[in-house]
């Protein structure tokens, strides 16, 4: 029996290939949980390009993908986390289909605006404080309800993950908005922790440090160019020299930590933002 046999879980921003979320939504599926996949689907305004996000079509290939592996139920919801509709529709849908709600992972995120902070932009910094803040607090706030109504009904453990990041721990120059949000989420997971308690429903941080995903890969191509790196494996050197363990993150790495704080084993554990660093982040 998976550790996770019979819980409902949605994720956020996981409809992109070698995502943290593909490897969240593969890792929960293979535990023996319903998966739902979310993502926005579709390109909007100058930032979120069809090279930065997970399209449609893309997200209906995760999902068969993780369905061949697995055999698991995986759903596809197109939700931009950004719109209190979109989420309500979510949490709602996934009730209707799956006859409950027991984990969310907030793992949307926008880390690839990379700039000085004194050329940010409002409409930039609105954005990523929108994705990846808002977002999860607009995810905490339905599904919340959603758990504390199961919870009265018998259904125990429900569960909210957030996929914050070493910048919510550690400052990450030129990324102002994206270090600002991230050390937010870690409030967010606090203050939800301690409202969320009584219901029994825990909430706690993964904080990976850099794993080369879409986003990842941005932030190399930026990094590189700041420390003159010719090639992407002189910039994961670069990293890697900085990493006690010796080698840079692997999705699964995250995943396995989401997979671990999802299950009943994890019961105890609340309002915690979890290094997946390697050693590299302490605090
Ligand atoms: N890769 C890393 O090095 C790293 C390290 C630490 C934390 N993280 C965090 O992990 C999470 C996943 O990132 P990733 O590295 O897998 O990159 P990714 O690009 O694969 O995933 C980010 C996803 O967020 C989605 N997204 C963006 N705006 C959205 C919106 N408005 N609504 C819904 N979805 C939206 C994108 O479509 C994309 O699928 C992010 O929160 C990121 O900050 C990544």
């Amino acid at each position: 029996m998976g550790r996770l046999q019979g819980k409902v879980a949605v994720i956020t921003g996981a409809g992109r290939k070698k995502g943290l979320g593909e490897a969240i939504a593969r890792r929960f599926a293979e535990e023996g949980a319903t998966v739902v996949l979310t993502d926005i689907g579709a390109p909007s305004g100058p930032h979120l390009t069809a090279d930065n996000i997970g399209t449609s079509a893309e997200m209906d290939e995760v999902a068969a993908g993780i369905r061949t592996a697995t055999k698991a139920a995986v759903a596809t919801m197109t939700c931009d986390v950004r719109s209190e509709d979109d989420v309500k529709r979510v949490v709602a849908d996934t009730v209707k289909q799956f006859g409950a709600l027991d984990i969310v992972v907030n793992n949307a995120g926008v880390g690839y605006i990379m700039k000085p902070l004194v050329d940010f932009t409002i409409e930039e910094w609105n954005l990523v404080l929108e994705v990846n803040l808002r977002g999860p607090f607009l995810f905490t706030k339905h599904a919340g309800a959603q758990m504390i109504k199961q919870n009265q009904a018998g259904r125990k453990g429900g569960r909210i993950i957030n996929i914050a990041s070493q910048a919510a721990k550690s400052p990450a120059p030129q990324l102002v908005a994206y270090t600002s949000s991230k050390h937010g989420l870690v409030g967010l997971t606090r203050v939800s922790a301690v409202e969320l308690a009584p219901h029994g429903i825990t909430v706690n941080a993964v904080c990976p440090n850099h794993v080369t995903t879409g986003l990842g890969a941005k932030q190399n191509a930026f990094r590189g160019k700041v420390i003159g790196a010719q090639s992407h494996e002189e910039i994961i050197a670069f990293r890697t020299a900085k990493i006690p363990l010796g080698r840079v993150g692997q999705a699964e790495d995250t995943a396995n930590a989401c997979v671990f704080l999802a299950s009943d084993e994890a019961a105890y554990i609340t309002g915690e933002s979890m290094n997946v660093s390697g050693g590299e982040e302490m605090h």
